[in-house]
């Protein structure tokens, strides 16, 4: 019986949906502020035929683009680590996906909230196909010290500051978790520990990206 639980457990967690030939393939890489998403995103891309679009990268170059008519309220936003209004958000994401030639993406960052949910199933839904959500669980105290060495070593973020990651981790608590739990419902969460170091996290990433 045992056995049979671990076997399960294990092909579960290898188990995704089929890659699709006409739809846009689509993981999401969800976990807190400085869980690492955009590092496992980066060192997937490097090894695997994905293409990494970051949500909040996407909403930051936004935010500088002269005459985008969206920047002061994308700041705002940010800012107080609130999450920007679905439309702005998936509209940036549909684009980069015309404008790239891959039919298969990690979204990383998204989606955030029931309101990114419900925008991206309007919007999304019927062209894309969601192969699996990686969770990258991590504790509250290391996404915290992770978010303020990286305002330290100068990542130039307007939120990487002690004031918006409390903003930020509520909103991670209060508003994605129930995303990754309405997903989890539907089998296509796969979780990883995200407190050790990136080279660690990434095998066992590879794990899943190999049987994709
Ligand atoms: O994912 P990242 O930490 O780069 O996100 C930074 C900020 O970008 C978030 O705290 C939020 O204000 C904004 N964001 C958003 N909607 C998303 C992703 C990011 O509003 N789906
Ligand atoms: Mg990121």
């Amino acid at each position: 019986m045992l056995l049979a639980t671990v076997l399960l457990n294990g092909f579960k967690s290898l188990v995704t949906s089929a890659m699709s030939s006409n739809k846009f393939n689509v993981v999401f890489v969800l976990g807190g502020p400085g869980a690492g998403k955009g590092t496992q995103c980066a060192r997937i891309v490097a090894e695997y035929d994905f293409v990494h679009l970051s949500a909040g990268d996407l909403l930051r170059a936004e935010h500088q683009r002269e005459n985008s008519k969206y920047g002061a309220i994308i700041d705002e936003y940010i800012k107080d680590g609130n999450i920007v209004p679905v439309a702005i958000t998936c509209k940036l994401l549909e684009q980069a996906m015309q404008q790239s030639r891959s039919n298969k993406f990690l979204i990383d960052g998204f989606p955030r909230n029931q309101d990114n949910l419900d925008g991206w199933e309007k919007e999304m839904g019927d062209k894309t196909n969601i192969l699996c959500v990686l969770f990258f669980d991590c504790p509250r105290e290391v996404c915290v010290q992770r978010c303020l060495s990286r305002g330290a070593a100068g990542s130039g973020r307007a939120d990487d500051n002690e004031k918006s990651l409390v903003k930020r981790l509520d909103t991670y608590m209060s508003c994605t978790m129930p995303i990754i739990e309405y997903y989890d419902k539907k089998n296509l969460v796969r979780k990883f520990d995200a407190s050790p170091p990136a080279d660690k996290i990434f095998a066992e990433v590879s794990k899943l990206f190999n049987s994709l």
